[in-house]
């Protein structure tokens, strides 16, 4: 079972896009093992986005993700990182396919209402940056029988 790093980001979360977002995660069938509000500092922002320093687009990356309190969840279910991935859409908004969030809620690249890891790798190591272990939760759910074979 695979747990990845959510983020609905800051617009997400000044738009009022959170119970949408995590709806549409539950709705799927992925289930929340851990949850809580920031307001992400730079040095947790230089640390989450360390794959994009260099590029034209971090400074703006990091001043926008610390411009305002997020979300962050770790979501597990079977092939969650990919799954989530496909929830999300495009990076781009304008490329996003309708019924994906970012298809539905976005329309440009920087304002792109939520993060989620890119593979196992990344999910662990974005994982441990937002949650200690003891926040991340192992709990069973009556309804999984009706939703993994
Ligand atoms: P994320 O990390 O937020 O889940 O998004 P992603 O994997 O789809 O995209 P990634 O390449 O990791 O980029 C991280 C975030 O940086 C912003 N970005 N801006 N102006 C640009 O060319 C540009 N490229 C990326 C986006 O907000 C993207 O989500
Ligand atoms: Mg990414």
């Amino acid at each position: 079972m695979e747990t990845t790093l959510i983020l609905v980001k800051p617009d997400g979360v000044q738009r009022g896009l959170v119970g949408e977002v995590i709806g549409r995660l539950e709705g799927k069938g992925l289930k929340i093992s851990g949850l809580k509000m920031i307001h992400a500092s730079e040095e947790l922002a230089n640390k989450h986005y360390a794959e994009h320093v260099g590029k034209p687009f971090f400074d703006s990356l990091v001043s926008f993700i610390t411009s305002s309190p997020l979300i962050a969840l770790a979501v597990e279910g079977e092939n969650a990182v990919e799954v989530s991935r496909n929830l999300m859409g495009a990076t781009n908004p304008k490329d996003a396919a309708p019924g994906t969030i970012r298809g539905d809620y976005g329309l440009t690249i920087g304002m792109n209402i939520i993060h989620g890891s890119d593979s196992l790798e990344s999910a662990e190591r974005e994982l441990a940056i937002f949650f200690e272990s003891s926040e991340i939760i192992a709990y069973d759910r009556a309804i999984d029988a009706w939703i993994i074979e």
